[in-house]
């Protein structure tokens, strides 16, 4: 599975700033900054970001740490993080090759650790949820970004644009309308609000808050480790 993730990415990778763009009708942007305000993140602090793709997380994170921070970035996907790259290259942000369930990182390394619509993407979200766990300082924070499934009105106007709208542009934007199908399926597969938030707990962290946006389109969750 992870192997048709990762050559689905890269297929993907040449267009998808501008089907994320479009696709969310620019409101990523948003997203990314309520992650960032949600992680609490200051000046001077150390963060990572998982499943970074085209960074654009990382370059949000970058912007709060300041010059007196660090912020290092990973993907298992090398042609995602060549975009990143491409966008990082004025700024410190130190971008590596890994797998979200193998983190090349010592224990307790980071104040904050983030991943935006990665998680759902990784065979085993449990071990990736632990590793996390495992490379944030005590005290430190866990932020997730994922899809949910809206209910009620906003949630049929959704469903109705993700079956059809979704992958057409991204047929268009991105060039492969099944990656933007497989967007969709696996959004609806995947566990969002409590049951995500039971997830995360399995895995050993404190679920500190869980924010729902646009009636379930979005979920942001923090965490902190237990010990
Ligand atoms: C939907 S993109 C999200 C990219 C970025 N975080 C964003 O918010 O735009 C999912 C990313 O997860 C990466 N990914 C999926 N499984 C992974 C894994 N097991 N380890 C590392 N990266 C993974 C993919 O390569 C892809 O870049």
């Amino acid at each position: 599975m992870s192997e048709q993730i990762r050559s689905m990415f890269t297929r993907i990778s040449p267009g998808y700033d501008r089907a994320n763009a479009w696709l969310s009708l620019g409101l990523h942007r948003r997203w990314r900054r309520l992650a960032v305000y949600a992680s609490g993140v200051q000046p001077g602090q150390r963060t990572l970001d998982l499943a970074t793709g085209t960074g654009d997380l990382a370059l949000a994170f970058a912007d709060a740490v300041t010059s007196a921070g660090e912020v290092w970035a990973s993907d298992f996907s090398l042609a995602m993080l060549g975009r990143a790259r491409e966008k990082a290259m004025n700024t410190r942000i130190v971008l590596q090759a890994a797998d979200a369930q193998r983190l090349p990182y010592r224990d307790g390394s980071f104040d904050v650790v983030s991943i935006a619509f990665g998680i759902r993407n990784v065979d085993n979200p449990l071990t990736a949820l632990r590793e996390m766990g495992r490379v944030l300082r005590p005290g430190g924070v866990i932020v997730v970004v994922e899809f949910g499934q809206p209910v009620g009105m906003a949630g049929a106007l959704f469903h109705l644009y993700a079956r059809t709208w979704m992958p057409f542009l991204g047929g268009i934007l991105a060039g492969d309308r099944t990656a933007y199908r497989y967007l969709v399926r696996s959004s609806k597969a995947f566990p969002c609000g409590n049951a995500f938030a039971d997830m995360m707990r399995s895995a050993g962290l404190k679920v500190t808050a869980l924010q729902r946006l646009h009636g379930g389109v979005v979920f942001i969750y923090t965490a902190t480790r237990l010990s």
